[in-house]
This record gives C-alpha cells, sequence and structure tokens, in this order.
C-alpha cells in the first residue's frame, strides 16, 4: 500500500496542532511506503494563465518562458504523486475559514477533467478516483462543529467535497482538532486528545500491528 501524505503547514509543530497532527501521524505509522508531498517546501506556480500558455507551447514545441516550465513540470509532479497513491492523507490547518493557498494550489494542479473526473455523454459527472482512500487530519482554533458554524467552515468541507464529491475517494478516517484557541483553558485536553485519535489513525493503516 502506497500513502501518499498531503503536509500543508510550514509552520513548527511546537506552534501548530496541524504540523503537530502531521508529526503523530509520521511517528505512527509503520511498514507501509509511505510519502510526503510538503506543499511549502515544492515549488508551486499559482494556477492561470501560464499553465494555458504551457500547455499551447508544450503542443505547438515552442519555447516555454520559465514560469511556465516550472508549472508544467510541478503540475506533473503533483499528479504522479497522487496517481501513485492508495490512500492520500492530507494534514492542515483552517486559516481565514480556509485551506492555505499552496494546499490550494495543489488541488489546482490534480484538479483537471480527464484525469481526477470526466463528464460523460449526458453531461453527468464520472469521478475517476474511485480506487482511492482519503484522510483527512485538520486543526482549527475555533468550534464550527456546530449547526450554526459548520457553513462557515470552508478547509475540511471543502478538501472533503473535492476529493470525496468530486474525484470520488472514499474518505475513510477524519479527525478535526478544534476549539483549542476558542477555550484556551481546555486546550492543552483537546489537542492530547486529537493527537491519540491521529496516533489510532496511523496505527489502523500500519502494516505491522504491535
Ligand atoms: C494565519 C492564521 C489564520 C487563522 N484563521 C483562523 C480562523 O479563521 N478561524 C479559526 O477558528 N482559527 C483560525 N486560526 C487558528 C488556527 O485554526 C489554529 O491555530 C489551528 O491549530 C490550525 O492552525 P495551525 O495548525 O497553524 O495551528 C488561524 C491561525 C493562523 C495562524
Amino acid at each position: 500500500m502506497n500513502i501518499l501524505v498531503v503536509k500543508a503547514n510550514n509552520r513548527p509543530a511546537s506552534e501548530a496542532v496541524s504540523t503537530k497532527m502531521y508529526e503523530t501521524f509520521m511517528q505512527n505509522l509503520e511498514g507501509v511506503n509511505v510519502t510526503t508531498y510538503d506543499v511549502f517546501a515544492e515549488d508551486m506556480p499559482y494556477f492561470g494563465q501560464d499553465l494555458f500558455n504551457a500547455f499551447g507551447k508544450a503542443e505547438s514545441g515552442e519555447e516555454m518562458t520559465d514560469v511556465e516550465q516550472r508549472i508544467l513540470a510541478a503540475k506533473q509532479k503533483a499528479m504522479d504523486a497522487l496517481k501513485a497513491a492508495d490512500v492520500v492523507v492530507f494534514t492542515f490547518p483552517l486559516w481565514n475559514l480556509t485551506i492555505p493557498a499552496k494546499l490550494q494550489t495543489f488541488i489546482d494542479y490534480v484538479y483537471q477533467a480527464g484525469f481526477t473526473f470526466k463528464y460523460d455523454e449526458n453531461g453527468q459527472l464520472v469521478q475517476l478516483m474511485t480506487d482511492k482512500k482519503a484522510v483527512i487530519l485538520s486543526a482549527r482554533g475555533g468550534v464550527y462543529s456546530t449547526p450554526e458554524a459548520a457553513p462557515m467552515e470552508m478547509a475540511a468541507n471543502y478538501i472533503k467535497n473535492v476529493c470525496g464529491g468530486v474525484f470520488g475517494m472514499e474518505i475513510i478516517q477524519e479527525v478535526i482538532i478544534e476549539g483549542h484557541a476558542a477555550m484556551p483553558d481546555q486546550a492543552e485536553t483537546i489537542i492530547a486528545e486529537g493527537l491519540a485519535k491521529v496516533e489510532a489513525v496511523a496505527k489502523s493503516l500500519s502494516a505491522v500491528t504491535v
């Protein structure tokens, strides 16, 4: 089994709870092939006209600019990483109600008709990643699991809608640590309980059971 971990926070684990979730997951995973795709470490130009120009030039053979070459290579690398994975683990924070821009860029690279989804002859969406599973590990300082606040949450919801709803991956596990900024007196317990769940997820995906 190949596990791809998409790490989407470059803040240190001493400060960022979602980085702590990433590290806890990695420390407790055993006996499987695991690759980290670190969106902050990768060279990932923003999605836009540069990519479409690069597609055109790839076809015509015209020489590409530096950014066109970089975006084409980066997109291919992200798609190859996703293609090789049986399970994709997303570790990310909620920042300003949504995901970090670098994670958005990863999604932009792989969100492609003919690769992650397609339309059939009746115009219906067909999911093309139904053989893959996804795991969501996310932290958010406020509480968004109440019915009133849930529609404001556009990080975990977004990743689940994209990976589950459009790409067709089965979301097999989800750990959300929330409320530690809103309720600082309970933060230690909230974080410890969440990390214990992350540990259990990693062990459940490990080939070696101790
Ligand atoms: C730049 C930034 C923006 C944030 N925006 C929000 C927010 O909109 N709502 C919220 O409840 N918490 C917000 N937080 C708190 C984080 O959700 C909290 O720190 C959580 O642990 C995830 O981020 P982290 O993994 O970087 O710690 C924000 C934190 C940072 C650093």
